[in-house]
């Protein structure tokens, strides 16, 4: 299933109109087809303070799954926040073990964040819950970083 995926999405890459569009057809068809990706959705780094001496944010872009009170995220705070300041893809295995986790579900057991990156600099993240303990293998993390990577290259074709 991660390869036909990763087809798909590298497919419509070349056709999507714009980000929001392109971010919204990831989000749906990982969730339909893979099923403990049961939260799927992108944050994206809002700068525009950065003049003002303000903090960088993460901000919720396209997602599906519950509803999450968690719509910005300082870079200081979440697993979202760490894996922006670390630049790394983060695998929390069991999140009510992790200090870091800002609780999205009740449901939610472990969580993944992949960041995304447009010409090696960091422009917002995938992140993906899951309702199962240790969810994200390590195929899991390779499929998800292809997707980042398919997206970061999309933006940088068109923005
Ligand atoms: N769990 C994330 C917050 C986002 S929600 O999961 C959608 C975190 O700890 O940063």
């Amino acid at each position: 299933m991660h390869s036909e995926l990763i087809h798909q999405i590298e497919t419509y890459s070349h056709s999507a109109a714009n980000a929001e569009e392109f971010m919204t057809f990831i989000v749906q068809r990982i969730q339909q087809n893979l099923p403990d990706y049961n939260w799927v959705g992108f944050y994206m780094l809002d700068m525009k303070g950065a003049a003002l001496g303000k903090e960088p944010t993460l901000v919720l872009g396209p997602y599906v799954g519950a509803p999450t009170p968690h719509t910005r995220i300082p870079l200081n705070q979440g697993i979202c926040g760490a894996a922006v300041t670390q630049g790394q893809t983060i695998v929390v295995d069991d999140v009510n073990s992790d200090p870091r986790y800002l609780a999205c579900s009740l449901e939610t057991k472990s969580e993944i964040v992949v960041p995304v990156r447009v010409r090696e600099a960091i422009v917002g993240e995938l992140d993906i819950d899951s309702h199962k303990n240790a969810a994200f293998t390590p195929a899991d993390r390779d499929f998800c970083e292809q997707v980042a990577d398919i997206l970061g290259r999309f933006l940088e074709r068109n923005t």
